[in-house]
């Protein structure tokens, strides 16, 4: 086995916070583009990952649902992630998913950076979101805390860059690494079925590189990389530390959450995924697998 050499990797960060504060419309301000309106009411159902290259590097940020439903999802959001953007709109307040958020957070021990958003509107009061949010123990510097807060537009643009420098500030801090001269770990982000190209799997790789060919298993799935591609559907060969890419070439389509190993050995690969969907009967291989 080879001893990995620890290389600094981008920050992983999660947006959270309540339906409609606005999660969505920041990340597609940071990255210039036309997400939140070209989603289906404008309802975020599943996680998106994207990179974004800054003038102080590279940043992955996953977005996720406030709606109630997709208590799951965040959860996963918060394991995947080394920071967590809180977006609370600053004239709804902080509401049950926003205390959610913190509380997944927390059980995560992952730093929270809060984005009072949406100081556009007249109605605004970013002042009685801090105090709300003193009251979860979400403490703002000023207040004598540790937690980093900005106010923030994802309509006009206002606090934006502040808020990516308080972002890449708190890695900074967290002095993240992972080795890239090993076989690729990650997870998984989501899986679904397309028709044309079979089972597409959203994976985050968190060490090591992942390469096209390699053989995968995700879970109860497992295959060869036939075709890695960005967020932008553009070809790639490779994925290091801290990106999202999209896996064609698996057996199934994994579940969220599920963790991702590459394996050289197609058989073992191929073995596991079989023991884990209940179809392997060779009691010895279960027994190790146990
Ligand atoms: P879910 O994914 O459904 O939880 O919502 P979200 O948090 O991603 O919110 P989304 O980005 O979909 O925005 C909800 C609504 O708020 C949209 O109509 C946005 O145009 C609006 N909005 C978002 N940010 C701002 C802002 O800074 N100012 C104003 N005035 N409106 C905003
Ligand atoms: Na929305
Ligand atoms: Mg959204």
């Amino acid at each position: 086995s080879v001893e990995a050499v620890m290389d600094a990797r981008p920050p992983v960060v999660t947006v959270m916070g309540h339906v409609d504060h606005g999660k969505t419309s920041l990340l597609d301000y940071i990255r210039r583009s036309r997400v939140a309106s070209g989603e289906a009411g404008g309802i975020t159902q599943h996680i998106g990952a994207y990179h974004v290259e800054t003038p102080r590097g590279m940043v992955t940020f996953l977005d996720t649902p406030g709606h109630e439903a997709f208590t799951a999802m965040r959860a996963r959001g918060a394991k995947a992630t080394d920071i967590v953007i809180l977006v609370v709109s600053a004239d709804d307040g902080v509401m049950p998913q926003t205390i959610e958020a913190i509380h997944h957070a927390k059980a995560g021990n992952v730093p929270i950076v809060v984005a009072i958003n949406k100081v556009d509107k007249p109605e605004a009061q970013p002042e009685r979101v801090k105090s709300e949010l003193v009251s979860h123990e979400v403490v703002p510097e000023e207040y004598g805390g540790e937690v980093m807060f900005r106010e923030v537009s994802a309509k006009t643009g206002k606090g934006i860059d502040e808020l990516l420098e308080a972002i890449l500030l708190q890695a900074e801090v967290l002095e993240l690494q992972a080795p890239k001269n090993t076989p690729a770990k990650g997870l998984v982000i989501e899986g679904r079925l397309d028709k044309g190209r079979g089972p597409v799997t959203t994976v985050l790789v968190q060490s090591g590189v992942l390469r096209r060919g390699d053989m995968v298993l995700a879970g109860t799935a497992f295959g060869r990389v036939r075709a890695m591609l960005d967020e932008n559907g553009e070809d790639i060969k490779e994925a290091g530390p801290s990106i999202p890419v999209e896996v064609l070439g698996l057996s199934d389509v994994p579940s969220a959450g599920e963790e991702v190993i590459v394996l050289n050995d197609e058989r073992k690969a191929r073995e596991i995924a079989l023991f884990r969907q209940g179809k392997f009967r060779d009691v010895k291989l279960a027994k190790q697998q146990a």
